[in-house]
């Protein structure tokens, strides 16, 4: 891409990645067909389909749509070949072991952004009754007296976990009697998959907040759903952030201003203007950025998601502004690759401070992992010349098209296919 035009237009967003998959996985606590629409065309999704296809489900991805055929001739068994492609393939094992009474799921491993443990879903699904063996890399669940039904249970989480809150609120889905989930994660995806849960049956309350209560039923009576899933908050916010960035007025279209508090209010510190139209947000930005400090955090909070694309802003921000991580470990792998570019940033453990410089420079630089290559696609967008983002199968995952929705609103980006892309 050649940097330097400022955006204008408009941006429809597509469906979120991160409730599709777990309501991708919440097939399989029904035997009946379920659609869904609004499904955004990604590789996870893909990956989703294909370990589901591999557990014995007919599924017909055509974006927006999905379609789960009936069935309940399943093997339980995630492999490691299919889960070390995507980490979320553990949100098929509350609904397998739930379902069937068994399921040996392969333990997802860390990733770029984190060691990533799944020790809150074992633990919760312990507490329902279940029998966990961890085996050479492998997750052997089973439910109690040798595949019996889980049962209904009062579950604490640690920390407010996304997928393990998920995976916990299916399992309980099936179990027998009431079970609460405390510490529970509050993301917009997770208040989705209540909504499914409810949809097919289950009596889910809380969800979105932290305390989720759920009433069981047996097993085989959970209806199927047809389903059109909420937009994705990330993929808006990034947009938000790449009008700011290059300072243009773009109309960000199916985006809430109420799922993305944390990030507008940080963004309105910044000296960015947003405001609602409709199901669309406006933004522009008058004038120079200001520099702002954020911490991660889980949602209502800032969130992780949008840590490196907000980076990049105070890149080109005037002043010093300090950006901590606090949810994953390892998540200023874009520091480097930002680093070749002009930005002036220093890392201190989980804290990035960051010295606007007001410009980068076009480089070719790789992505790491899905969020960081969108924060250096931005950076592309504002940098002098041309800059060359490698490795865009990162960004495959979680962004729809995006060099062609940039391209619409008027960004000069390209796709060129090689050996790394
Ligand atoms: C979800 O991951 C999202 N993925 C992530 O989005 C997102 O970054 C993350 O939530 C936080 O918002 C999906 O929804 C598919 P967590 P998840 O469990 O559920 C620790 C993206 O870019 N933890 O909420 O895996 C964990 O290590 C992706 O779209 C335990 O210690 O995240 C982390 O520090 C990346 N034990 C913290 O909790 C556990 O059993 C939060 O992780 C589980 C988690």
């Amino acid at each position: 891409m050649r940097g330097g035009a400022a955006l204008n237009g408009t941006v429809r967003i597509s469906g979120a990645k991160n409730a599709a998959l777990p309501i991708l996985c919440a097939t399989l606590l029904s035997d009946g067909a379920s659609r869904l629409r609004n499904v955004p065309a990604l590789r996870d999704i893909e990956t989703t389909a294909a370990l589901l296809r591999f557990l014995g489900r007919g599924v017909t991805v055509d974006a927006p749509e999905v379609r789960v055929e009936a069935g309940s001739d399943i093997k339980p068994e995630a492999p490691y070949e299919l889960v070390k492609q995507m980490r979320a393939s553990i949100l098929v094992l509350g609904p397998l072991v739930a379902r069937f009474g068994r399921a040996k799921v392969s333990l997802p491993g860390g990733c770029a952004i984190g060691a990533r443990p799944v020790d809150q879903h074992l633990k919760g699904l312990e507490a329902m009754g279940a029998n966990i063996r961890l085996e050479r890399g492998y997750v052997h669940a089973e439910g109690p007296g040798g595949g019996g039904r889980l049962r209904g249970a009062e579950i604490y989480f640690d920390i407010p976990t996304v997928t393990g809150t998920e995976n916990l609120m299916m399992a309980a889905a099936l179990a027998k009697g009431r079970s609460t989930l405390v510490n529970c994660a509050r993301e917009p995806e997770v208040e989705e998959l209540g909504r499914v849960l409810n949809k097919m049956g289950v009596e889910v309350t809380g969800a979105g907040t932290d305390v989720i209560h759920v009433v069981g039923v047996d097993r085989g009576e959970l209806d199927p759903f047809d389903h059109a899933i909420i937009p994705d908050r990330i993929e808006a916010g990034t947009y938000l952030v790449a009008a700011a960035a290059t300072g243009g007025d773009v109309l960000v279209e199916g985006a809430e201003l109420s799922d993305l508090e944390a990030l507008v209010s940080k963004l309105r510190m910044a000296g960015v203007e947003l405001a609602a139209e409709g199901d669309a947000i406006r933004v522009r930005r008058p004038g120079p950025l200001r520099p702002v400090n954020i911490t991660t955090a889980p949602h209502p909070g800032f969130p992780t998601d949008m840590q490196a694309q907000f980076l990049v802003l105070m890149c080109l921000a005037k002043g010093e502004s300090v950006i901590t991580e606090t949810i994953f470990e390892n998540r200023f792998m874009h520091v480097p690759e930002l680093q070749r570019m002009g930005a002036s940033v220093a890392l201190r453990g989980n804290t990035a401070v960051v010295q606007g410089v007001g410009h980068l420079y076009g480089a070719s630089v790789m992505a790491t992992d899905l969020r960081a290559s969108a924060s250096l696609v931005i950076a592309g967008l504002v940098a002098e010349d041309e800059t060359e983002v490698r490795r865009v199968y990162h960004l495959d995952r979680g962004y729809e098209h995006m060099e062609t929705k940039l391209a619409r609103v008027g960004a000069r980006i390209a796709r060129v296919k090689d050996a790394e892309s």
